[in-house]
């Protein structure tokens, strides 16, 4: 598979190390297949290792808001038609998934949102602007429970500073997460983050306009604890 040479290739040059995910597929249906074909060179993005000029992908220029890890893109879709004074671009290496929002988007036109399939680390390293993103959206990241796993974990101090790096003063980066320890190890880790500030000083309640995802259902069903969390780059 393409997406899975190219992140063995990063790995092999000695770029990206851990991935903090597995490549799953599922067989797509027909109109997944279609989507594919009809929608992806109007919605979506080809990874390249090259900086883009992100208002230009949008028929406004308004806030860039990325989101990480949509899965099946359910909450995405609507945060997206919602806010429409925004502009949203969404990085998921789920095959399935980014089909499924793919399709959404290019059967109903959807201007103001657009999806790239491809590791996150890779995207924002390479493609994205320093201080050009105005909020970040991390919904769910896989909680890697074990502890021989947990360095595959996405909130990781390198991962928070690449973010804060990304962000425009003011920006936000909005992470919830089923998972208790992780939640306080994402407070923890962005704390370390000079340039970012926690207004909430530690968990926010969930702002009301976040649809629940379908992760957030199966952990509802396991009575998790929803933990939110909302911070701020506060300087340059
Ligand atoms: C637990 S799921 C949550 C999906 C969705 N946000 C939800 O709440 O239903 C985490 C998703 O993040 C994606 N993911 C993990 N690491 C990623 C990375 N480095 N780049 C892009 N997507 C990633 C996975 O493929 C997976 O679909």
């Amino acid at each position: 598979m393409e997406i899975q040479k190219r992140v063995d290739k990063k790995e092999s040059d000695g770029k990206r190390g851990i991935k903090s995910f597995v490549l799953r597929t599922n067989a797509l249906s027909l109109y997944q297949k279609e989507a594919l074909e009809l929608y992806s060179e109007t919605y979506a993005l080809a990874y390249k290792e090259e900086v883009i000029e992100t208002q230009k992908l949008f028929k406004k220029n308004q806030p860039l808001i990325i989101e990480i890890g949509f899965g099946m893109g359910d909450a995405t879709k609507r945060i997206a038609l919602e806010q429409h004074d925004k502009n949203f671009l969404g990085i998921e290496v789920f095959l399935n998934g980014y089909s499924k929002l793919l399709s959404f988007i290019g059967e109903n036109k959807i201007d103001n949102l657009k999806v790239i399939r491809f590791d996150a680390v890779s995207v924002l390293s390479d493609m994205i602007l320093d201080e050009s993103v105005s909020g970040f959206h991390i919904f769910f990241p896989d909680p890697w429970p074990k502890k021989r796993q947990q360095k595959r974990r996405l909130i990781q101090p390198e991962f928070a500073s690449l973010l804060a790096r990304k962000l425009k003063v003011g920006g936000y980066i909005y992470c919830v997460t089923d998972w208790v320890e992780y939640a306080h190890q994402m407070v923890d880790v962005f704390a370390t983050i000079p340039t970012l500030t926690n207004p909430f000083k530690g968990f926010c309640e969930p702002r009301s306009w976040r649809p629940t995802t379908s992760f957030e259902k199966k952990g509802i069903e396991k009575e998790h604890q929803i933990k939110e969390i909302w911070v701020e780059k506060r300087s340059g």
